[in-house]
C-alpha cells in the first residue's frame, strides 16, 4: 500500500496541508451545509431561540464516524450565534488546570468546542460537570505554595462536544448536553453536491458524471469525497485532462485501490479474512485488528461503521459476520474489477 492509499484509508487522520484546504472549503453557515437535514433543521430552531432570548445556547454533543462534519457544525454554530469559538480537544486537556485556563478565558455567549471529548481524563471530566450545569468550578490546584482551592464563576457559554465514540462517554457527562445530535453517512446526491461545491471553490473543472462517480465511492463521507477529489485532480492534471470526468475519476480511483463501492484495500482485507480464515464464523474486532496489524480503534471507528451501513457485515452477540452481500461484492471485485 502506498502513502496515498494509506491517507485515504485513515480518514480520521488529517494532516496540516489538508487542514488548510479544509478551512477554505468548510461551509460557514447552516445554509451552505449540505445534507443532515434533520440535524440542520433542529439546530436552526435552537440557534434562533437562543438569539431571541439573548441567552447562551444549550450545550450540544455531536457524535458519529469521522469526517461527517462535526467540527464544521461546531464552527457553524458559533458563526450563526455571532459568537467567538475557542477550540480544544480531549487529549489536550490533561489536567484540571488545563481546563481552568480555557474556562477562565471564556466571555459570555462564547462557544467552547471540545473535539474527541470522550478522551478527557476522568478527573477533568468531573470538574466539567458543575461548569456545564451551574457555570462555576471549584477545584484544588497544586502549586508551589501547596494546595489551594480555586472557585471560578463562569459566564454562560455553549459547550459543543464531538466524539466518534458516544458509547465511551460517561452517562453523567452525556446527560449534561441538552442537545445531542447523531451524524449519519451522506446520500450519494448529497456527496455529489458537496464535491461540486468544493470543486467550485477550488476552481477545479468537473463534470456532473465525474462528481457522481466520486460520490458513489466516498463511503458516505465528505472528508473522503474532498480528499478523493484532490487526488483525482492530480491524475487529471498529469494526463492533461482539463475537466474531471467519469473516466478519469474511475481510472484514478482504481489506481488508488478504491473499488466500485468505495471500499479500499483494508476493507477488502477485512472481508477476506472473515471469509477465508474464519469461514463466515463470527469474529471479534480485536482479532480482526490483530490479524491485519491494525489498531482495533481504527477498525472500530473507521472501517466497521461503513461496512455495517452498507450491509456487508453484521453484528452478532459473538462478533461480526460477513453477509451474503459482502461475499458477493468480494467475488465481483475480484472477477470484474481485477482487485487482488
Ligand atoms: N455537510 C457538509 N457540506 C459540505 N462539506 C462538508 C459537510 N460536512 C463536512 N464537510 C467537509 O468535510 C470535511 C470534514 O468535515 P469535519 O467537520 O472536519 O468532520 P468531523 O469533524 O466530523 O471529522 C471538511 O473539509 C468539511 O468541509
Ligand atoms: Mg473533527
Amino acid at each position: 500500500m502506498d502513502q496515498d492509499q494509506k491517507d485515504i484509508l485513515n480518514s480520521s487522520i488529517v494532516d496540516a496541508s489538508e487542514e488548510v484546504v479544509n478551512d477554505s472549503i468548510r461551509p460557514q453557515t447552516l445554509a451552505a451545509y449540505i445534507g443532515q437535514t434533520k440535524v440542520k433543521s433542529e439546530l436552526e430552531v435552537y440557534i434562533k431561540a437562543a438569539k431571541m432570548r439573548q441567552e447562551a445556547m444549550d450545550h450540544v454533543l455531536f457524535y458519529g464516524p469521522p469526517g461527517l462534519g462535526k467540527t464544521t457544525l461546531a464552527n457553524i454554530i458559533a458563526h450563526e450565534l455571532k459568537a467567538n469559538i475557542k477550540s480544544t480537544s480531549g487529549p489536550a486537556i490533561e489536567k484540571a488546570g488545563d481546563l481552568v485556563s480555557i474556562i477562565s478565558s471564556l466571555e459570555p455567549g462564547d462557544v467552547l468546542f471540545i473535539d474527541e471529548i470522550h478522551r478527557i481524563p476522568r478527573a477533568v471530566e468531573e470538574v466539567l460537570y458543575s461548569v456545564m450545569e451551574d457555570y462555576y468550578l471549584d477545584i484544588n490546584l497544586n502549586g508551589q505554595e501547596g494546595t489551594r482551592m480555586v472557585h471560578l464563576d463562569v459566564p454562560p457559554f455553549t459547550l459543543v462536544g464531538a466524539t466518534t465514540r458516544a458509547g465511551m462517554l460517561t452517562p453523567p457527562l452525556r446527560d449534561r448536553f441538552g442537545i445531542s445530535e447523531h451524524l449519519d453517512f451522506y446520500q450519494t446526491d448529497e456527496l455529489q453536491e458537496i464535491i461540486q461545491r468544493s470543486a467550485r471553490i477550488l476552481s477545479y473543472n468537473i463534470s456532473e458524471a465525474g462528481a457522481h462517480e466520486i460520490a458513489l465511492r466516498s463511503r458516505g463521507t465528505p472528508r473522503i469525497a474532498n480528499r478523493l477529489l484532490r487526488r483525482i485532480r492530480d491524475f487529471a492534471q498529469v494526463e492533461n485532462i482539463p475537466q474531471i470526468n467519469q473516466s478519469i475519476a474511475d481510472k484514478a480511483l482504481k489506481k488508488l485501490q478504491v473499488d466500485s463501492c468505495g471500499l479500499d484495500a483494508l476493507d477488502r482485507k477485512i472481508l477476506e479474512l472473515m471469509v477465508d480464515l474464519y469461514q463466515g464464523r463470527a469474529v471479534g474486532i480485536r482479532t480482526i485488528a490483530a490479524n491485519l496489524g491494525e489498531k482495533s480503534e481504527t477498525i472500530e471507528e473507521i472501517y466497521e461503521p461503513y461496512l455495517l451501513q452498507i450491509g456487508f457485515i453484521s453484528r452478532t452477540p459473538s462478533g461480526r459476520v460477513i453477509t451474503q452481500r459482502g461475499r458477493d461484492h468480494l467475488k465481483k471485485v475480484k472477477k470484474e474489477e481485477n482487485f487482488e
